[in-house]
């Protein structure tokens, strides 16, 4: 029987389930082109407005899966994992997990992100690393990670194409904000990779796209759902996203930052973070018995320079030269506390827009980005401060931009009286 789009967006639009055979025709028909944007926005908004059911979440991933082409590392005895974050701001977790485990000797056959709204992409701060490539044919990425243990690379058109041109089409018409499409989006990729367990960071607090716990577990629980059914070991870390992670934000300040955790040298927040997810992969491969093991081994492969050498590895195998990555910012601006007190809280969305108007991110799909940009994090929640001392400095190679940033960061910051201690993690 043929489909009849409309009447399908009508059923969702009532509270009815699209069957396997109808959203294998809307989501291929969409790739191939016989269905056009703006049927598919309306569906888009019928499942975002409505919701689905697990069934429809499973399928909808499977079609998505199988409009591109697949990672198949059954052949090696280790074990291939992943991990992803939902997003946020000083993040540099994945740059600092993925070399670290493969000195572990865990493969990881990581796909990585451009910046999202406010947060910033890990793909975006390695191509600050000139000649660093992540545009790699899958054939040639899969011998590259089975050589190093680790390669990073971009979505291209051979994996999940289906999640492509949809994602772009979400972006530009309000529908990225769903729970079943970000599932669908997210757990497509991962699982196309071919791996056998992951670790999600599910980033909470005012940088997070999620605005609470609650919405954050809604989100968390389906995607460990999505991958337990795909047959992928799926773990959950709650952290905090109520302020920067690091002691830096931006582009290349947040790859050096990353070095020096692969030194031994990083902030406590970043190390903790990344330990903490970096542990439950150990975990699922039997490399470690428990967190205590885990960090005793990871510590040991960073005090021992194994961490960092494997970095160079990647980076090299990449194409990328290190050598050459030295991003001074032209201009710089300080952010004074205009009060005394303690810091109460942050607006790290409003932060992260703040980054992106400096050139951290895109506003529009073609925006260029600033190497050099970020900034400095002086002081963070519950520190005290004094009239007139640094809480931020900004940098980038635009005066324009800069100016536009520092405003939006300056105003994020709210300075009290109370003593608070921020947790890290919610579980
Ligand atoms: N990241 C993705 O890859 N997809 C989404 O929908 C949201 C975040």
């Amino acid at each position: 029987m043929k489909m009849i789009p409309n009447d399908i967006i009508a059923a969702k639009n009532s509270g009815k389930s699209i069957s396997e055979n109808d959203l294998h025709a809307f989501i291929g028909g969409y790739v191939t082109g016989s269905i056009d944007d703006a049927t598919m926005t309306k569906f888009l908004k019928a499942i975002f407005d409505h919701g689905m059911s697990n069934d429809e979440i499973y399928t909808m991933v499977d079609i998505m899966i199988h409009s591109g082409k697949r990672m198949d590392f059954g052949h090696i005895n280790d074990y291939v994992c992943d991990k992803h974050s939902i997003g946020g701001v000083g993040d540099k977790t994945s740059l600092v997990i993925a070399p670290l485990l493969a000195s572990a000797g865990l493969v990881l056959p990581m796909m990585a992100g451009r910046s999202l709204g406010h947060t910033g992409g890990t793909l975006d701060k390695l191509e600050t690393i000139p000649g660093f490539n992540a545009d790699i044919p899958i054939n040639e990425f899969q011998k590259l990670v089975e050589s190093n243990g680790c390669g990073i690379m971009a979505q291209t058109s051979e994996i999940c194409p289906a999640d492509g041109k949809i994602y772009a089409l979400r972006d530009v018409t309000g529908t990225v904000a769903s729970v079943p499409l970000i599932v669908g989006s997210i757990m497509s990729k991962k699982i196309a990779e071919g791996i056998q367990g992951l670790v999600l960071d599910i980033k909470v607090g005012s940088g997070a796209f999620m605005p609470n716990l609650e919405k954050a577990t809604e989100l968390a629980e389906m995607l460990k759902n999505v991958g337990e059914y795909f047959g992928v070991t799926t773990d959950l870390v709650y952290t905090n996203m109520d302020q920067p992670l690091g002691r830096y934000a931006g582009m290349w300040c947040e790859v050096q930052e990353s070095i020096d955790c692969l030194q031994g040298r990083g902030p406590d927040d970043t190390m903790a973070v990344s330990l903490k997810l970096a542990s439950k992969l150990m975990i699922q491969s039997g490399k470690a018995k428990d967190e205590v093991d885990s960090n005793a081994i990871l510590n040991e492969l960073i005090k021992n320079g194994s961490a960092y050498k494997k970095f160079e590895e990647i980076v090299a195998t990449q194409g990328g030269d290190l050598v050459s990555a030295n991003h001074e910012p032209v201009y710089t601006m300080d952010i004074f506390a205009e009060r005394d007190g303690i810091i109460q809280s942050m607006d790290t969305t409003q932060i992260g827009w703040g980054l992106v108007d400096m050139g951290c991110g895109r506003k529009h799909k073609d925006d260029n980005l600033d190497s050099t940009a970020g900034l400095e994090c002086h002081r963070k929640i519950g520190n005290e401060i004094q009239e007139g001392e640094k809480l931020f400095t900004c940098f980038c190679n635009n005066e324009d931009k800069l100016k536009s940033g520092v405003e939006k960061i300056a105003n994020a910051v709210n300075i009290g009286t109370e003593s608070l201690e921020l947790p890290l993690f919610y579980n």
